[in-house]
């Protein structure tokens, strides 16, 4: 059977569907922005968001950011509520319900912390970082290794722009990124087995790869705490384990980081992890995957349908286990 795979600028019925009214959703808070609305009913409160309404977030006013139409996905966006209850945050739970109790987490004041093999180390309020970095918004695939997946609208901003504030000396090669580490919030930290802080790396060339997104906002809002607020990653070709939440330091190196996955099961998890139809995790085959949006059960994509924008990163890499 011969399958066709649509390119990225290829857009389905369905997926145009969705997307219109979720734009008009966003014009709608661009107009309420405008008149003033948002700041008396809360944009939050307007739509039903699970972020919690506690006052906590200032970055709010910043959402809607505009909308980067360059990445298109032809698959419908998944619900809000779907994307912002199904998750996977082991600090909070080793399964998927961990949305309320990841509002234990205090995101304010939130440090970013760049070191290693940088011209010059620095520490820096998540609030002005956001003020420094250009935010926009594009709508991705999302893949995990467990073989499902959804399609979700990120706001954040290329994590070349970090690269570029860090000036990573010439020697250095990855760029190690490590979530917040507080017991007293996050009872998963107390499962002393688990190999904390959750840590993940990418090489420089992947770091600063266009589509390499870091992500501070989720269906034109902040990002809720259970989705990995304040900062986030997104490299959607790689498996959803590599997506580190919740990230408080970055560190430049010249030596590839051991990850918390391969530190806890080598044998199932690698470096690159990479995503691949045809190369199964010894638990699950990735041949396909559930879309946890409509339920349907639809063929993986190599590289997750962006090979285009990232496969010339592995060509010279013969002998790497680049898919696990
Ligand atoms: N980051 C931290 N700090 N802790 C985690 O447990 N889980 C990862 C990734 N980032 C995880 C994490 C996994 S396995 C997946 S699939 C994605 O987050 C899930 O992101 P989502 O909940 O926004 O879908």
């Amino acid at each position: 059977m011969l399958i066709k795979i649509p390119k990225g600028w290829e857009i389905s019925g369905g997926r145009a569907t969705s997307e219109t009214i979720y734009m008009n959703r966003r014009n709608i808070l661009k107009g309420m922005a405008g008149a003033g609305l948002i700041a008396s009913i809360g944009s939050n409160a307007a739509f039903g968001t699970a972020f919690a309404a506690d006052g906590e977030d200032p970055s709010a006013s910043l959402y809607p950011v505009p909308h980067n139409d360059f990445y298109k996905v032809t698959r419908a966006l998944t619900p809000e509520k779907i994307a912002t209850t199904y998750n996977n945050f082991y600090e909070f739970g080793s399964h998927k319900e961990i949305s309320e109790a990841a509002q234990a987490l205090k995101i304010r004041p939130w440090t970013v912390k760049i070191d290693g093999m940088v011209e010059k180390e620095m520490e820096i309020d998540i609030d002005d970082l956001l003020a420094k970095m250009p935010l926009e918004e594009r709508v991705y695939r999302h893949r995990c290794v467990e073989a499902w997946s959804m399609v979700v609208p990120w706001s954040g901003f290329p994590m070349k722009e970090l690269v570029k504030l860090a000036a990573p000396m010439s020697g250095a090669k990855y760029v190690v990124m490590q979530t917040f580490e507080d017991k007293s919030v996050a009872p998963g930290q107390r499962q002393f087995w688990y190999p904390w802080p959750y840590t993940d790396g990418l090489t420089i060339e992947e770091a600063t790869n266009d589509l390499t997104f870091l992500v501070t906002g989720l269906y034109g809002k902040p990002l809720p705490k259970q989705n990995g607020s304040p900062l986030r990653l997104a490299a959607p070709w790689k498996y959803g384990f590599k997506q580190v939440k919740s990230i408080v330091r970055f560190s430049f190196t010249d030596k590839r980081p051991e990850t918390f996955w391969e530190k806890l099961i080598k044998n199932e998890y690698g470096f690159w992890a990479n995503i691949n139809p045809e190369v199964p995790h010894p638990r699950w085959s990735q041949a396909t995957e559930r879309d946890i949006g409509t339920g349907e059960r639809i063929p993986t994509l190599l590289y997750n349908g962006y090979g285009e924008y990232v496969a010339d990163i592995y060509k010279n890499m013969a002998g790497e286990r680049l898919f696990m």
